[in-house]
This record gives C-alpha cells, structure tokens and sequence, in this order.
C-alpha cells in the first residue's frame, strides 16, 4: 500500500456523506454565530408564485388566475396554473428546507382556497386540509411556520362582487378569513402577517394598473378604468382597515391562548438623492414616507405620514372614531421586504423627465447617476446590488417606530437568461451568494448596533413565477425544471447551508 493509501476509506466517507463537504471551504464575512441563537433564519415563497393546481380542491378562482389570462400582461405569456406544482410536493420542498437546516419557513394562504366565496360561502375543507399537512409536516422538521394572510391573491369573487379593496365592505371578508385561519391554524402558527407588500399592490393595482385589478389614470398609466389621483387612497385605507379587524380579532380572540404575534410585511427599497441638493435630499424623505410608513405610520401612530398629511391634503381619507377604535390594537412586529436601493430626483421644485416612473410623492426613481448604476444590476431591471442599503434601511424604521421588532421577510437575487442560457450556468450562481454574504454583513452589523431584528427569510427557496416576469427571472436557492418539476441546488443553496451551520471559515 503506498503512503497515504489509507486515506481512501476517508474520501469515501466523505463522498457518502455530502457534497457539501467535499466543496472547498469558503471564507465568508458573516457567520450564523454573528446572530442571535434565538433569529429565525428561512426561505419564502408565497401561495400563487408556488401551489399550481389552482383548480383543485375545490379552490376558486383568483384575481391572479384571472389577470394573467388577460392578453400581453405577463412577459412569457405564462400563469401560476402549475407553477412549481408544489400543491402536490410540499413534501419534497420542505425536505429542501430541511437539509438547507433553517428553522422556519414564510408561506402565505391562498384565500381562494379557504374560502372560494369569500364570507358569501363556506370554508372549504381541503383547503384547510392543505395548509394543516403544510403546517404539521414543517413541524416535524423543526421548521417554524410564518404565515402570510394574502399575498397579492385574493378571491375573484370579492373584486366581481363589490370591487375588493375599492369598498369598505372588505373588511368584514378579510376578518372573515383571519378568524377562519386563526382558529385552524394558529394552535400551531407563532408568526403571523396580515398583508405582503399592500404598499406594492396598491401602487401597482390602482396607481400604474400593471397589476390586478389594473386600474389607472394619467399622467401615471392608461387604463380602461380607475383614477390614480384617488383609487390607492381609498384601497390603502380599506386593507388598513382590514388589517386592522384581522388583529383585533387575534388579540381579542386568540393571542393569549396560542402565543403567538401578528405584524404585516412591507416593500422596502432604500433612497438616495440623485443629486447632492436640498430638492433632491428633501425628495427622498418624501419618497421614503410615501412607501412603507403610508401604512406604517397609522398602524403606529394612527395617522398617514406627515409628509404625505402635506402634500395630499384631503385627498387622503380619515379615520372615523370606529376606526381608530380598531387601531389601537397594535402590531407586534414589522415584516421588512429589503431588496435594494434607488436614486431619487425632486421633482416639486423642479421640472422631471418625462418618462421615468413616478412616484406620487413628486419624485422620479432611478437607478443610475450619470449613467453610473448605483450597484452591481441584477436581471430583476430596478434592483441593484447595494448592501449598505439594508442597514440604512433598518435603520430608518428603528428610528422612525421606536425599535418595533422587526424580520428581514424578503432579500433575494434575480438571474435572468436566455435560450442558450443551461443548467450549469443556473446553478452556478455565484452572483447569488456575493448577494446573500454582503447584505448579511450589513445586517449583522445593524443588530450589533442595536436594531431589534428577530429573523431572515432568504427569497425563495425554489425558482417561482415572478409575477409579471412569468418564469424569464430565477430567485431560487433551488434550480427548477419546469418541464419535469424537479429541484436541483444551486451553490447558493450550498452557501446557505454551510452558512447556517457556521461552516464558513473566517475571512
Ligand atoms: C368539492 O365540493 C363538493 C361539493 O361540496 C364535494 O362533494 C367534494 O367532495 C369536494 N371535493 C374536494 C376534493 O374537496
């Protein structure tokens, strides 16, 4: 035998055992141990981006399964019928999960499921059925459910019926829908969210109409119907209001016999000034309240921002006394969807481009400064790579609501590709993991200087239907052939793992 021939039985040991082992070790900036024991880390998806079978079960149609058949909205042409099938293989992406080792998993419910009539039908037993197999099977595994209440879909049935978010009768549905939730679930659910990312759907449904119910007016779009000067007023006020029946009805009714805690989950892009000037400077924080804060500050504080109060006037509804009955039960946490950061550009004092998205907050967003991006660009057209920015944004809203405990809900990367782009190129995403290792530096660094954040959840752990990109943008930690369904790792799925198992060595 030659030296070192006993070695062998090693190598074979480790091959047995696990790829990952037989990876070099990478130096990274940022360890599990640079968190509390206690942080929740995980991955996220949501219910249309993910389930499929959206007519089994007795589900009904939702305002997603609706919209995307409508001609020439979805880049590809394609719809959440299939997507990652995972109605049928939730078994198979919680063992994902599993041998990733996080401890908890952000899902939201399809509405349309529980509930196919909205408050105008019974709960539908397979539904349930779904999400409590869901539930117990994450359990098993150790894994926490984090559930989120709706997630963009909502049943057709309530925009048909009454124009969804446009009436204030949704209130009495969502709340419907949470007790109906709360009382299935929330024996075994310690984190719940009412809402994902209302401040997108608002902007995006009744602002700029690229999302359902797609209303609009100019200057910001041209639809068949709606009006962009008032429309999202009167819907952000309604899933205010809705969300604020769903945590009555938790606190009231369930909190102090299931424990758990009840927040809602915002979009959260960072701002910078285009330009080094007061108009520009002044226009950030205008574009900063009129984002998050347009519903975080009457959760908290029981009115629309100051910045907004100025600028709209009576265009902004008020809270009659009944409502702010309801607002004072408060929110236990803030859900923080952080991806990247944008230049903004005054546009009150002074004249904009035409052409450039506006935001109503008389500010333009871009993503470049003398045709400099302001990060490494991503396929996903406005997210740069900024780390700085997650730390600046975390925080701003310590600042702004007193250190509320918060989640880092959402923080991904998107690949993009073409028709010659293959399977090697998908799974070697280093470009993920240079993402996912510099904004964790970021946050470790904004907890160790006192932000109460209690959790991560990484976007997503399988590639998913990206919303009006179809199937063209991959966000996974898991590479998805959507012709068979099946799951491959990517090396950032690798990362995470070694990552979560404080593998990496010190840089
Ligand atoms: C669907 O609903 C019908 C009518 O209530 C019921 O008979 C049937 O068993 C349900 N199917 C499933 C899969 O839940």
């Amino acid at each position: 035998m030659a030296p070192g021939g006993n070695n062998a039985p090693w190598i074979v040991l480790l091959a047995s055992s696990s790829l990952l082992l037989m990876l070099p070790r990478a130096a990274s900036a940022v360890h599990r141990s640079d968190f509390p024991a206690s942080f929740l880390f995980g991955t996220a998806t949501s219910s249309y981006q993910i389930e499929g079978a959206y007519l089994e079960g007795n589900k009904s149609l939702s305002n997603w399964d609706v919209f995307t058949r409508l001609p020439g909205r979805i880049k590809d042409g394609s719809n959440g019928d299939i997507a990652d099938d995972h109605y049928h293989r939730y078994e198979e992406d919680i063992e994902l999960m599993h041998s990733l080792g996080v401890n908890a998993y952000r899902f939201s419910i399809s509405w349309a499921r529980i509930l196919p009539k909205g408050r105008f039908g019974g709960v539908n037993p397979s539904g349930i059925d779904f999400y409590n197999k869901l539930i117990d099977s994450l359990l098993l595994k150790g894994i926490q459910p984090f559930v989120t209440l709706t997630h963009y879909d909502i049943p057709q049935e309530l925009e048909d019926r009454y124009g969804a978010w446009l009436s204030s009768e949704i209130q009495y549905d969502f709340g419907h829908f949470a007790d109906v939730c709360f009382g299935a679930f929330g024996d075994r659910v310690r984190y719940w969210s009412t809402f994902n990312e209302p401040n997108v759907a608002v902007q995006r449904g009744y602002m700029f109409g690229t999302y359902p119910p797609g209303r609009c007016s100019p200057p910001f779009g041209s639809c068949a119907h709606g009006d962009s000067g008032a429309d999202p007023y009167a819907a952000t006020h309604n899933m205010i209001l809705s969300h604020a029946t769903a945590v009555e009805i938790y606190k009231r009714k369930y909190q102090s016999k299931q424990k758990g805690s009840i927040g809602i989950v915002l979009f959260s892009t960072w701002y910078e000034p285009l330009r080094d000037v007061p108009d520009d400077r002044l226009a950030t924080e205008r574009a900063l309240a009129f984002d998050a804060p347009w519903f975080l500050d009457p959760l908290v504080y029981g009115e629309y921002p100051p910045e907004m109060r100025q600028i709209l006037g009576e265009r902004l509804p008020s809270f009659s006394p009944e409502d702010r009955r309801k607002l004072q039960y408060k929110l236990d946490f803030i859900g923080v969807n952080h991806y990247t950061t944008l230049y903004v550009r005054d546009c009150m004092f002074s004249r904009c481009p035409l052409g450039q998205q506006t935001q109503h907050g008389m500010a333009v967003v871009t993503g470049e400064r003398n045709g400099l991006p302001i990060g490494t660009p991503t396929a996903m057209p406005t997210f740069y790579v900024v780390p700085d920015g997650i730390e600046k944004m975390v925080t701003y809203i310590m600042m702004r609501y007193n250190n509320l405990p918060m989640f880092i809900t959402e923080n991904g990367y998107a690949q993009g590709g073409d028709s010659d782009t293959n399977v090697d190129d998908w799974l070697d995403d280093k470009g993920r993991i240079e993402y996912l290792e510099s904004y964790l530096t970021k946050l470790a660094k904004v907890i160790r200087n006192g932000a109460d954040v209690r959790g991560y959840f990484a976007w997503s752990v399988v590639d998913n239907f990206e919303w009006l990109f179809g199937y063209t943008l991959r966000f996974g930690l898991h590479y998805v052939d959507y012709k068979t369904q099946a799951r491959t790792p990517k090396l950032s799925a690798l990362w995470y793992k070694e990552f979560l198992q404080n593998l990496h060595e010190v840089q």
